[in-house]
């Protein structure tokens, strides 16, 4: 079996898993859930938005997005886990312009040039090419659009160590980035880094444009 098939596998497996729990209460959830707010209230209001959201879950934060611009537009989600999909599938199927494909974030069956907003919250880390899904993310976004990914990010020695930790202990766990790491990425895909803004304990939202 080679790295990547058996990595693919191995995170199908964790988050088909972790898809039954996700949407109830507790406060690993809750802490999720902050997080995607954070990354929800950046968003600047706009008319008609294409918006996804790679690494999607069962759905939640373009629900919340969705809200926040008022339905107006097309909201997609990506997940590498066909039970994530199939339970946001369920979550918002009255939903006619909400569309969900499982797909993994480095390679996205989608058009080119396509989507205003792309956000990506706590998923960046299980990518086993990373630079290979910033090129995906620049290819979907139109000129002009921005990108907002969430992750711990490793510029304190506690997120350092976690990292190490995690990885001891998952082995679907590829690398949790600093600042310095995601600007240097951000860079080489062809995007502008604007900023970063942290949330709740050394979660940082990093913001790029196109
Ligand atoms: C911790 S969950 C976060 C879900 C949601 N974004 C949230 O903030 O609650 C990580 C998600 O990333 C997805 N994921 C992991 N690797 C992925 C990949 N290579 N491509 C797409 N999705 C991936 C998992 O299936 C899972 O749904």
């Amino acid at each position: 079996m080679n790295k990547e098939f058996n990595h693919i596998k191995l995170n199908e497996k964790k988050w088909d898993k972790w898809s039954e729990s996700l949407d109830g209460k507790g406060w690993r959830n809750e802490f999720l859930r902050k997080a995607q707010e954070g990354v929800v209230s950046l968003l600047e209001i706009k008319n008609d938005i294409h918006f996804l959201d790679v690494g999607c879950g069962t759905g939640w934060a373009i629900g919340k997005a969705a809200e926040r611009f008022n339905f107006s537009g097309k909201f997609f989600g990506v997940d590498l886990s066909t039970k994530m999909i199939e339970r946001a599938k369920e979550n918002f199927q009255s939903m006619e312009n909400f569309y969900f494909i499982k797909a993994n974030a480095e390679s996205i069956p989608l058009e080119d040039g396509f989507f205003d907003v792309i956000i990506s919250t706590n998923s960046f880390h299980h990518y086993l090419n990373p630079g290979k899904a910033l090129n995906e993310f620049y290819r979907l976004l139109k000129a002009g659009g921005k990108i907002y990914i969430l992750d711990p990010t490793a510029d304190s020695w506690l997120i350092k160590f976690l990292d190490k930790i995690i990885k001891m202990f998952e082995p679907e766990h590829v690398k949790m980035y600093s600042s310095k790491e995601f600007k240097d990425m951000f860079i080489n895909a062809g995007f502008k880094y604007l900023k970063s803004v942290e949330v709740q304990t050394r979660q940082k939202i990093h913001i790029a444009g196109k």
